[in-house]
């Protein structure tokens, strides 16, 4: 008999994931990069870098974020190259080598992108996979974070990841056009936001979208100041305290008034009858769902409709690649799409 290997992946803007029915996880910043020239060869010894190591190598590199607002830059091949050398690195982690012929001899991957880049991007995911899976399923990330958790009935899941948010509503049945949405203010935009915010404040600063994205992950929050938010930053070479309070909330709180109104508009399309259990299982995930008090603001939007309840996922890193595995492990051979 065949050997199987099922694996799920979580390709994000930031960060993608694998899980493998080995037991084996792991999980890299989706930065691909090929040294830049001559010097930047000699120095790397290495062809291609990926994730963290390519992020700290990144000024000897033609440095890539092939999924930026969570679709794939089509118009550049160099982006394409980037998702199957992400794809390769992450199936190489968990021990399937080139092809897939060393360590399974049918690898069955589901693969997790945003929504928007299911509707899209299919065509061009597809062509990535080829010649590194056998089988295929090319599903949507918040399906997947549902799958993953087994809320699958009355639900709704609001992954707010880097390049996008997500949501989908659970009806118990594989998830349609209609039951989900995806805006492009999530992570990034927050980054990017704030990046602004603090240059207007302290325009002698020297400040780069790596450090804001750092305090960010440190000190995001939305509604009242947990305490005050002081970071460093040089300014003409010297070390300078900065109180960027006002700015982290205003950044964070971009999110709100859009998230907001598409988490009521959905709940709106959901039957009357139903409608309630939705709204008490709401379910946030991805990076972004970490914002401190995020959870209560949504829940105070709640309130105009009969109140609901809004949790999120603690450790959101592996939830959608644990889900894509899940959804493998399930998946009957009929479901699969063959690539050889
Ligand atoms: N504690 C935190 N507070 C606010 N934002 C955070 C926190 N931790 C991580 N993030 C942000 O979450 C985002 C990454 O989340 P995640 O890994 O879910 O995204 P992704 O899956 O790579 O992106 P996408 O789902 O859009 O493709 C980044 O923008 C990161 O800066
Ligand atoms: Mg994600």
């Amino acid at each position: 008999m065949a050997e199987i290997l099922h694996v799920g992946i979580d390709l994000g803007t930031s960060r993608s994931a694998i899980s493998g029915s080995n037991g084996e996880r792991f999980v890299v910043d989706s930065y691909v990069g090929w040294p830049a020239d001559m010097v930047a060869k000699k120095v790397l010894k290495r062809a291609v870098l990926i994730g963290h190591d390519a992020v700290s190598n990144r000024t000897m590199l033609d440095l890539h974020r092939p999924l930026e607002r969570g679709l794939l830059k089509e118009g550049s091949e160099k982006d394409v190259e980037a998702v199957r050398e992400l794809l390769k690195h992450l199936l190489g982690l968990v021990g399937v080598s080139n092809g897939g012929k060393v360590a399974a001899s049918d690898v069955r991957a589901v693969v997790g992108v945003p929504a928007a880049a299911l509707r899209t991007n299919k065509q061009y995911l597809r062509n990535s996979m080829k010649g590194i899976v056998d089988s295929l399923l090319i599903v949507s990330e918040p399906f997947a974070v549902a799958y993953g958790l087994d809320a699958l009935l009355h639900t709704m899941i609001i992954d707010i990841g880097a390049g996008t948010s997500d949501f989908c509503v659970m009806r118990g049945r594989y998830p349609t056009e209609e039951d989900q949405r995806t805006l492009t203010v999530a992570g990034d935009s927050i980054d990017a936001q704030l990046l602004k915010l603090v240059e207007e404040r302290y325009p002698e600063a020297n400040v780069t979208i790596f450090m804001v994205r750092e305090w960010k992950e440190k000190h995001s929050f939305v509604g009242k100041a947990p305490e005050k938010i002081v970071v460093t930053a040089p300014i003409k070479g010297v070390p300078t305290e900065l109180d960027i309070t006002k700015e982290m909330k205003a950044a964070c709180e971009s999110l709100l008034s859009p998230v907001i109104e598409t988490m009521l508009d959905l709940l709106a399309r959901v039957e009357p009858e139903f409608q309630e259990r939705v709204r008490n299982n709401i379910i946030l995930s991805g990076g972004g769902g970490l914002i401190r008090s995020l959870p209560q603001a949504l829940e105070d939007a709640l309130k105009q409709v009969g109140g609901g309840a809004v949790r999120c996922m603690q450790d959101p890193v592996f939830v959608g690649s644990d889900g894509g595995l899940a959804l493998a492990l399930d998946a009957p051979d009929g479901d699969w799409e063959k690539l050889s």
